[in-house]
């Protein structure tokens, strides 16, 4: 039986705890009012979505406000939202996943070629020009990498902390709505897209799209497995043959499975290994199959947690179970009677 509305925004406003308290206010409010449920449910299934309707909301003008004044706002723009809910998809863009991104490719040697599906703006496909200062759970001394801004803070276990930043040689983001960093009204809209009650985020967007519009990425309009072909033959043509045959490729999909249908997330990985390219997926636990079943047996032998939120996986081998946006990252464990570092490094 598909969810209900209601049951959808009280599911959310547990999702949500960690990230913003301000929206799980809003995410309760709206499934006790009747109201604004009516306005949702008068609208097709997708564009029902909580984090979409805040988007929205703020992209519309709604302010960031209790909720009562907030409710009375939205339902003040309830034609707008019925116009603009349906043509959106939720498009946040987190530069904070370059940290897993990165801490996938330091196991990929040598110049990479970058396809990003699912890219929004392209800011994950710039993880060479940002800064990091990653620090480990026991305490240990801060390192620092890049001198790039962004400053990408993070937490992950000693093993997963990478020594260089990549070299990549081409990049290229595929999306069913590509955004542009250079564009002031999608900049807007990915701002829109942050929780209100999260200065940080917003301060960190902020300087990636700088980077962006210092150091352009393309991201093309396309269906994410529709598209891979051609993005794998762009990136063959636009490298130098000597680069060709020593560069890598690497498909990266982050925080973007569940946006595809079930089918597409069965067959993501075997389309990826299939054009040649290694996968690199930092999604929600349950997003991708085969991903899903190993963490259930890594977790069943005590190597993993079973309740993790993200997993990074490279070609579809867990690594890490991590924070949706990145900023906490932790090593699957070895297995019993094995030492601990480096055991997925190829
Ligand atoms: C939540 S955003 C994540 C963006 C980026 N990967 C990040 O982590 O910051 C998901 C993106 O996937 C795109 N998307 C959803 N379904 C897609 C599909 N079938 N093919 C290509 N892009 C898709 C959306 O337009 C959106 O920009």
């Amino acid at each position: 039986m598909t969810e209900g509305t209601r049951d959808w925004y009280l599911r959310a406003a547990r999702e949500l705890a960690a990230t913003s308290p301000r929206q799980v206010e809003w995410c309760f409010g709206v499934a006790h009012d009747d109201r604004v449920l009516a306005l949702l449910d008068a609208l097709p299934r997708p564009a029902r979505q909580p984090s979409l309707l805040f988007a929205v909301a703020a992209y519309l003008g709604v302010p960031d406000a209790p909720y009562a004044v907030w409710a009375d706002a939205v339902l003040a723009r309830a034609e707008d939202l019925a116009r603009e809910l349906p043509r959106r998809r939720v498009q946040t863009n987190e530069p904070g996943r370059c940290v897993p991104l990165l801490v996938a490719l330091a196991h990929i040697p040598g110049p990479i070629a970058l396809v990003e599906l699912g890219a929004s703006a392209g800011l994950c496909l710039l993880p060479d020009r940002y800064g990091y200062r990653f620090r480990t759970p026991d305490g240990e001394a801060g390192v620092a990498l890049g001198d790039g801004s962004p400053v990408l803070e993070a937490r992950l276990d000693a093993v997963l902390v990478p020594d260089a930043l990549p070299d990549i040689r081409w990049r290229r983001g595929v999306d069913l709505a590509p955004l542009d960093a250079r564009d002031a009204d999608d900049a807007r809209w990915l701002e829109a897209s942050l929780p209100p009650d999260r200065p940080e985020r917003r301060e960190r967007l902020r300087a990636a799209l700088a980077a962006a519009r210092a150091h352009p990425v393309e991201v093309v309009a396309g269906d994410a497995l529709a598209a891979l072909p051609a993005a794998v033959a762009d990136a063959l043509a636009a490298l130098p043959a000597a680069a060709t045959a020593s560069a890598t490729l690497v498909v990266a999909t982050l925080g973007t499975a569940v946006y595809l249908p079930p089918a597409d997330r069965e067959r993501l990985l075997a389309a990826i290994a299939g054009a040649g390219g290694r996968a690199v997926t930092f999604e929600a636990r349950g997003a991708l199959p085969e991903v899903t079943e190993r963490w259930a047996a890594l977790a069943a032998e005590g190597r993993a947690d079973a309740a993790a939120g993200f997993v990074l996986a490279l070609d579809g081998v867990p690594l890490a179970s991590g924070s949706p946006h990145g900023d906490v990252l932790e090593a699957v464990r070895p297995p019993a009677g094995r030492p601990g570092t480096e055991a997925h490094r190829s």
